[in-house]
């Protein structure tokens, strides 16, 4: 989670470089459709017809081709000047159509064959068909002068059509991320001109592959076949044959080792390599390319070898990117990597079994200049001190090393650091206190460390966004720096702060506060009303006091507010009922009184069955918790993505009075609701079954009379109840778990004189028992209620996958915005990037 969490935030630092370098595929695709050539030798009217015809069958509602205009004298009637179309400068030929990334959808008219020219087509994020729905228009395999076909991101499903081997000029061929099943067919052996073969990630081919048919192809430079099965292929002695290769890509290709002996190295010029997922399972030092020093980009994660690192690591001095994560804390590497000047990006999370981080940084490179922007080394049991001597890093933008016994300060010379943009040293044992930081910073991560003291005067920066500090033992007052930054997310929590935060009148963007378990004090923060973005609130276990403003119902997009354990009084403001997305709500111990607001129906976020998920938030450490609460007798924690799961609302030990709103009951969804050590009174709401997600209810300790409402017993999902210390009276409702709960806990009713019946020995005197008949003779016909209440249990917890996985799902969409920014820049750094990506993705929601 950390990683995803982590290179997540590089994508949004690389996607805001990317914006303000105009990269955006939206001003790519204008520059693109502005970039044709003069109108010297106008369009040939046939071409222009079929164009038109196949326009007519495009259901255009982006208005991508309102260039394509009919009419003579309209000022685009020259075909040659049309959005995606190029002619040849010569002839007037119609030579190129790009209709890449516009979304049209509907049917690719057979016109199109009359382009008889074309030479370059580009169909890749349409959702396009053909005549026979979507299998692939095998007549697109007549237009025998085409060397680029890109067909990626469409809904093409079917076989691979064997056909496209008429293709004898094809240079280009991209069927990535498509539908097509079957075998591959051979022919495309055929294919004698082709320099890039992308055929990656194509969901449905499943048999095991034959790419014998590879060795015909001997201009080829790209492959990318990931996803498909090579088990049997033999792929790299049919690699070997291929001399001009360049890029190599078999990522979960089912590739059982990588060790072979190749008599001779003929991959001189490869330069991409990427093995991740594939389940090699031996020594590092076997594989067969260590020898092929012409390698840049060198992608190993999951891989599953071990040992050493071999000592040809360090002459690999072409190397850009070395990847090599989540292999399992089995490998080593002591390797010099001084003379690696190229090295941009060196990840080894959770894959070394020790380290020490003094030697570590010492045999990394020391050139004049130095490339490495990526360093990440987490979950690798590294132990020794940061040293103050890292001139030679002062090149890295990213800085990863959470969760590994790294101890000592964090050095000084950070602050020379002045391109670092993420800093994540939590979970280790870092003590002193926090030093001086670059002022680039975007995110920082230290919780989880064992740092003291107080923060510098001027900490923070205008390019601060998240910035995560929970868990230390940091004191002192909050710096005013602070709010010069540009915070999204800030966690606290956890420390030793005092006094008021301070004021803070510019902190528009920010979404996540926490400040719970530290001593800080005043009045509720009233800068706050400034933070309409504001997500989650967490200002629990602190001193601060005072009545709750008014405005709090203005922060439309609360979602979480924690105000527990405080000393706020009066009235819960009736304005709180404006928060439309409001899911929990505590104000557990503080001085509050008055009554319950009664609509609280108003609430929807409680009451949807389906509400809106909060987004995974990026500026956080994926790995924190970040909300607590108490619940079934017991402190549960919620970390960035479990807490959507949480719903609940807790108001107990106040000065409550009143009744309790029959409205409540409205709210479907809450799964906690605590009511315990007020002064209520009243009745116990009779429709109070309708909770149906209630798992844990406790109204004890106030003066609630009356009966228990049978509807209680309908709370299939109710593992913990206390209704003990109240005036209740009547006949306990039995029946289903509530017989468990008395029986893990007998003391759910006590202290209420009047009540009688089973479970209690005290035995009722009247006759008023009907309405429970039905219940008891459900226990009598072998009802197991034992079973029944691990079966809530169980339907829970599944349930919670499903939100897990729900928010893994989100991520896919991340994948493709990523992909398109960077897919078309031939970075090697980003095509890493968008890999990883992806396979990121792919095993999130694989799992
Ligand atoms: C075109 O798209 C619109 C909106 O998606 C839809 O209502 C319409 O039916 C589509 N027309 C055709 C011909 O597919
Ligand atoms: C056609 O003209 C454009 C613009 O003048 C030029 O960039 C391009 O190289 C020419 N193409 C050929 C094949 O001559
Ligand atoms: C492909 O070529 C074969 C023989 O070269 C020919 O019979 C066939 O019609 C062609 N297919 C298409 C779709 O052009
Ligand atoms: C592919 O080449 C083989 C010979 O290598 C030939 O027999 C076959 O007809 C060709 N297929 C196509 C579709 O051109
Ligand atoms: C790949 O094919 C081999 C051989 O048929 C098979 O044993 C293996 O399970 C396949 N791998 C996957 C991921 O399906
Ligand atoms: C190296 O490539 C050439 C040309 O394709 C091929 O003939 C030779 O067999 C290859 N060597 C090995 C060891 O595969
Ligand atoms: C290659 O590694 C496999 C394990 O993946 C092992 O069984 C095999 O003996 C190794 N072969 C060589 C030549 O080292
Ligand atoms: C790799 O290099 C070593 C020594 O540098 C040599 O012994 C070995 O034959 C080479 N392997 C290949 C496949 O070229
Ligand atoms: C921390 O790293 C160790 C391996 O060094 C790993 O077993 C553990 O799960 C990691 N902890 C977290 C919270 O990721
Ligand atoms: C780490 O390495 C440095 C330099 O070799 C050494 O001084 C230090 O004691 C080592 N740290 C630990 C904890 O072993
Ligand atoms: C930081 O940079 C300054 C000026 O460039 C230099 O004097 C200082 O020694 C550097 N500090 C460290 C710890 O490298
Ligand atoms: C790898 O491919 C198999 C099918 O061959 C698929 O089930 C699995 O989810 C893929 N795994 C990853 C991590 O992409």
């Amino acid at each position: 989670m950390r990683r995803s969490t982590a290179i997540a935030k590089l994508a949004l630092v690389l996607a805001a470089a990317a914006l303000s370098s105009g990269f955006f595929v939206v001003a790519h695709a204008h520059a693109r459709q502005a970039a044709v050539q003069p109108a010297r030798a106008s369009c040939w009217p046939r071409e222009r017809d079929a164009l038109l015809a196949f326009k007519q069958g495009i259901n255009d509602t982006n208005d991508m081709l309102v260039s394509w205009q009919a009419e003579k004298g309209a000022p685009h009637h020259d075909c040659c000047l049309w959005a995606g179309v190029a002619c040849s400068n010569k002839t007037g030929h119609v030579t190129k159509l790009d209709i890449a990334g516009t979304a049209l959808v509907g049917q690719i008219s057979p016109s199109l064959l009359s382009l008889e020219h074309l030479e370059y087509l580009d169909l890749s994020d349409t959702s396009l068909h053909g005549p026979s729905g979507r299998v692939f228009p095998e007549f697109l395999c007549s237009l025998h002068n085409l060397r680029h076909l890109d067909l990626s991101n469409t809904l093409f499903s079917g076989r691979v059509p064997a056909q496209l081997a008429n293709l004898s000029k094809l240079e280009f061929l991209r069927l990535s991320n498509t539908l097509f099943s079957g075998i591959l067919p051979p022919q495309l052996g055929n294919l004698s001109d082709l320099r890039h073969l992308d055929l990656g990630f194509m969901e449905n081919i499943h048999t095991p592959a034959d790419i014998s048919w590879l060795t015909n192809l001997h201009l080829l430079e790209y492959v990318d076949m990931s996803g498909i099965n090579l088990s049997t292929a033999d792929v790299f002695h049919v690699a070997n044959t291929i001399p001009s290769l360049k890029a190599l890509i078999l990522i979960n290709c089912s590739l059982p080792n990588a060790n072979q002996t190749l008599t001779h190295l003929n991959l001189t010029k490869l330069e991409q390599l990427h093995l991740s997922n594939n389940y090699l399972g031996h020594p590092i030092e076997t594989c067969w390319f260590w020898n092929a020093t012409s390698i840049k980009v060198l992608g190993l994660d999951e891989t599953n070898l071990y040992g050493p690192f071999p000592t040809e690591l360090g002459g690999m001095t072409s190397l850009q990117i070395l990847s090599f994560s989540h292999n399992g804390n089995s490998a080593t590497l002591t390797v010099d990597l001084k003379h690696l000047c190229d090295l941009q990006v060196l990840e080894l999370d959770e894959s070394l079994a020790f380290g020490n981080i003094t030697e570590f940084v010492s045999k990394l490179p020391q050139c004049s200049s130095n490339e490495l922007f990526y360093l990440s080394l987490t979950d690798n049991n590294i132990i020794g001190t940061l040293p103050d001597m890292m001139g030679h890093l002062n090149s890295l933008e990213v800085l990863i090393l959470s969760n590994n016994s790294i101890t000592g300060a964090i050095p000084s010379g950070l602050r020379n650091f002045t391109s670092l943009k993420i800093l994540e040293l939590s979970s280790n044992q870092l003590t002193g206190q926090i030093p001086m930081l670059p002022r680039s910073l975007a995110s920082l991560g230290i919780s989880m460390n064992c740092l003291s003291g107080p923060l510098p005067l001027d900490f923070g920066g205008p390019n601060l966004r998240g910035l995560t500090l929970s868990s230390n033992y940091l004191t002192g007052h909050v710096p005013r720096a602070m709010c010069e930054s540009n915070l999204v997310a800030l966690d606290l929590s956890n420390n030793l702060f005092e006094g008021e935060f301070p004021w803070c009148s510019s902190l528009p963007s920010m979404e996540f506060l926490l400040l719970s378990n530290n001593n800080f004090s005043g009045n509720f923060p009233s800068w706050l009303q400034n933070c309409s973005s504001l997500v989650f609130l967490d200002l629990g276990v602190n001193k601060f006091y005072g009545r709750l403003p008014a405005w709090i119902g203005e922060l439309v997009n609360l979602r979480f507010l924690q105000l527990n354990h405080n000393m706020f009084y009066g009235d819960i403001p009736v304005s709180i009922l404006n928060l439309i997305l409001l899911q929990h709500f505590s104000l557990a111990s503080n001085n509050i009184s008055g009554s319950v607001p009664s609509s609280l129906s108003k609430l929807i976020a409680m009451t949807l069955e389906q509400p809106p998920r909060l987004d995974p938030y990026y500026w956080l450490d994926g790995d924190t918790d970040i909300l607590s609460v108490v619940m079934k007798q017991q402190e549960l924690k919620y970390g960035t993505y479990a807490v959507n799961e949480m719903v609940g609302i807790d108001l107990s030990l106040n000065h409550l009075t009143g009744g309790i709103p029959d409205e409540i009951t409205s709210l479907k969804r809450l799964l906690n609701l605590n009511l315990s050590w007020n002064h209520l009174s009243g009745k116990i709401p009779v429709k109070i079954g309708a909770m149906k997600s209630l798992e844990s209810l406790d109204l004890s300790r106030n003066k609630l009379s009356g009966e228990i409402p049978v509807s209680l017993s309908d709370l299939t999902y109710l593992s913990s109840l206390d209704l003990s210390y109240d005036n209740l009276a009547g006949r306990i409702p039995i029946g289903r778990q509530l017989d468990t709960l008395y029986t893990e806990n007998p003391s759910i009713y006590n202290g209420n004189i009047g009540l009688c019946g089973p479970p209690l020995k005290k035995s009722c005197l009247g006759n008023n028992t009907p309405e429970h008949a039905n219940n008891q003779q459900g226990s009598e016909n072998g009802y197991d209620p034992v079973l029944f209440f691990y079966f809530g249990l169980a339907a829970g917890f599944v349930a919670g996958l499903w939100v897990v996985f729900c928010a893994l799902l989100f991520k896919r969409a991340w994948r493709t915005v990523y992909f398109r920014l960077f897919d078309k820049l031939h970075d090697n750094v980003y095509v890493f990037a968008i890999v990883t990506w992806g396979r990121i993705t792919s095993r999130a929601t694989a799992s």
